[in-house]
């Protein structure tokens, strides 16, 4: 049956640079005609120019698809007001990575001392610029999200007027924050909808589903399900596509990321489909929740499934 959705986005997405990126890119154009771009490139993106030189990189890449990247910058403790007031125009968010923690993260944050944080952070908050947070610890792999709930705790209490969204969260408990702190939101992918950890690790070993966080338990699954399937207004869809060259993947060592860009917007609509969930949820999960959330404006598109 046909199927159109009004302007779909996908706020959570890499792009890459280079060949990948010319490779990959209109994949994503193609059902997205906007999406918040990752900055996790080498080196991360963490001046001005940067972020406009990988903007026209990303415009160029889309050739004649209509696509609007919405910019993000890597988040540092440095950041003063000064600069964050110079660089407003150009990112509709921060992403903060703790060091380490997955791909091209080396230069992020260690420790979350809150007052180390508060001169960038209450800076963002006055000039409401969203702080999307991997937020994992470097813990028991399985625990590494739930361990994190406390560093979410404390960031949404210190700063009540920063909106904070809780990137590709995978678990009941990341769940269960967003109705405890007015200013926590969330992302939620469409592989975390689909496969546990025993779609990647129960039989023989999936690299292609390997991604961090890692695919939890099947009540983790569904509570992700209810909360997306029931358009809950603080949860917005972010693929999290995220390509890395075959040898990467298929390899002793394989690197983390799910590529999903060509197929996203469809694998979404059949889950909600097969759950029966109406199409004015999965408009709202694709598009309008994250409308309001962000108070971005949109390209016009309509997409025909
Ligand atoms: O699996 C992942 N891949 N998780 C991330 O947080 C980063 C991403 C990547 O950039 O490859
Ligand atoms: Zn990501």
């Amino acid at each position: 049956m046909p199927l159109t959705l009004q302007a779909p986005l996908d706020m959570h997405l890499h792009l890459r640079d280079g060949d990948m990126l010319n490779n990959i890119a209109q994949h994503s154009a193609k059902t997205f005609p906007g999406a918040i771009v990752m900055p996790n490139l080498v080196p991360p993106l963490s001046s001005k120019a940067e972020v406009i030189a990988y903007k026209s990189r990303i415009i160029e890449a889309m050739g004649q698809e209509q696509f609007t990247p919405y910019m993000t910058l890597f988040f540092k403790p440095s950041y003063d007001r000064a600069f964050l007031e110079s660089i407003q125009d150009e990112v509709t968010a921060i992403k903060l990575y703790p060091a380490g923690i997955t791909t091209n993260s080396e230069g992020g944050v260690s420790g979350f001392d809150i007052e180390e944080l508060r001169p960038a952070l209450e800076a963002m908050s006055d000039l409401e610029i969203p702080l999307c947070v991997h937020g994992e610890t470097n813990g028991f792999v399985m625990d590494r999200e739930a361990e994190f709930a406390s560093i979410y705790e404390s960031l949404a209490s210190a700063f009540p007027k920063l909106t904070i969204i809780m990137e590709h969260i995978t678990t009941e408990s990341s769940v269960a924050l967003l109705d405890m702190f007015p200013n926590l939101y969330a992302t939620i992918t469409v592989h975390h909808l689909l496969i546990t950890l025993d779609d990647v690790a129960g039989g023989m070993l999936q690299p292609h589903l390997f991604c961090k966080p890692i695919a939890k338990r099947p009540q983790d699954r569904d509570a992700l399900l209810c909360v997306a399937l029931s358009a809950h207004p603080k949860v917005m869809f972010g693929s999290d596509s995220a390509p890395h060259p075959r040898e990467a993947k298929e390899a002793c060592g394989c690197a983390a990321g799910v590529f999903t860009a060509p197929i996203a917007l469809q694998l979404l609509a059949e889950i909600f489909d097969t759950h029966g969930a109406s199409h004015a949820n999965l408009q709202a999960f694709v598009s309008g929740n994250a409308q309001k959330i962000y108070s971005i404006d949109v390209p016009q598109k309509k997409i025909l499934l």
